[in-house]
């Protein structure tokens, strides 16, 4: 039996336009290409991810009572989630995203939380009732909802996985229980910690600075084509990217996190053979259009990782 990670995160409908470059303040740009409607938001990404992994994976969010919440969660079950902790917000509307697509791949993103915001401590108490060997939260959805979240994996002695996306300056991170893994990318690292990652040096220092606030047993910043560096405090190793050519790097984090943290479940705790695999599965998210969609199943990240000449 796989293990069961509970995902307590946000779940958003993205629309996704290709432009030939981010358009400058007062411009209006004309789109070369078409929008797509396509299942995205951080929490629901890592949540396919997880399940095209081969995790049993329960998925907490809130969804509007509109047509995308349907889209949403019929895609969810489509992916064999374990819906019956999502609830139906009868007030507002599901998430949103509207994502800018340069050809090199780089996106910006912009999101309309919606229904996310709303979910409940009672909606994380009772997902809990499904015995999940792992936490994974990330930071789109509200403060106390994550705090309540890590609290209660914290007094089950359940292990707790960090996403840092979206930044958020204001997130106080000193009050999170102990937790496994800490990962933001290089924006949210240079937001928590004021240092801008440019060599190893300001790699440590970042990390250093996390754990003065984070009780983390590791940092890993996610660092797109250079690849991740983490650290555990003591000892730290920088792993480089797979050379991929990127069309989309929209949910290529997410991918990795989930990747890196269910490895780290399966594999008894080894964090470099995790952070490879999650790394592995960057890279193919990102060489795909797309968010939820683009990211690969167990068996795409096992070729990928033969053909890189690696051990999966
Ligand atoms: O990490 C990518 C995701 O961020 C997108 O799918 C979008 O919905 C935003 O949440």
């Amino acid at each position: 039996m796989g293990k069961r990670v509970l995902v307590v995160s946000s779940a958003n409908m993205d629309i996704t336009l290709p432009v030939a470059r981010f358009p400058a303040p007062g411009e209006t740009a004309i789109l070369g290409g078409g929008v797509s409607y396509t299942p995205g938001g951080k929490g629901a990404n890592s949540a396919v991810a997880f399940a095209k992994l081969g995790a049993e994976t329960v998925f907490c969010t809130r969804l509007g009572r509109d047509s995308h919440g349907e889209t949403l969660y019929d895609y969810y079950k489509e992916c064999g989630i374990d819906t019956r902790h999502i609830a139906i917000d009868r007030d507002r509307p599901t998430g949103c995203a509207v994502i800018l697509v340069e050809p090199s791949g780089q996106n910006r993103i912009l999101c309309y939380p919606g229904a996310n915001r709303y979910i409940s401590e009672s909606d994380v108490d009772e997902a809990f009732l499904s015995c999940p060997d792992a936490l994974y939260l990330q930071l789109e959805i509200g403060e106390a909802t994550v705090l309540a979240a890590a609290d209660y994996a914290y007094r089950h002695e359940i292990p707790i996985f960090i996403d840092a996306g979206p930044a958020r300056a204001d997130f106080p991170l000193e009050s999170l229980p102990p937790v496994t893994v800490f990962s933001p990318n290089e924006v949210e690292t240079e937001v928590y910690t004021g240092i801008h990652l440019t060599g190893s040096d300001s790699m440590l220092a970042a990390s250093m600075e996390l754990f003065s606030r984070v009780r983390a047993e590791y940092i890993v910043l996610k660092l797109g084509d250079r690849g991740a560096f983490v650290c555990n405090g003591r000892h730290f190793k920088f792993l480089s990217a797979f050379p991929v050519s990127a069309v989309d790097t929209t949910a290529a984090g997410d991918a990795f996190t989930a990747a890196l943290t269910l490895r780290y479940l399966e594999n008894g705790g080894d964090i470099v053979g995790a952070v490879r695999y999650g790394c592995a599965a960057g890279a193919l998210t990102a060489t795909r259009a797309g968010a939820a969609y683009a990211v690969p199943t167990a068996k795409e990240v096992a070729e990928f990782l033969e053909q890189q000449g690696e051990s999966v």
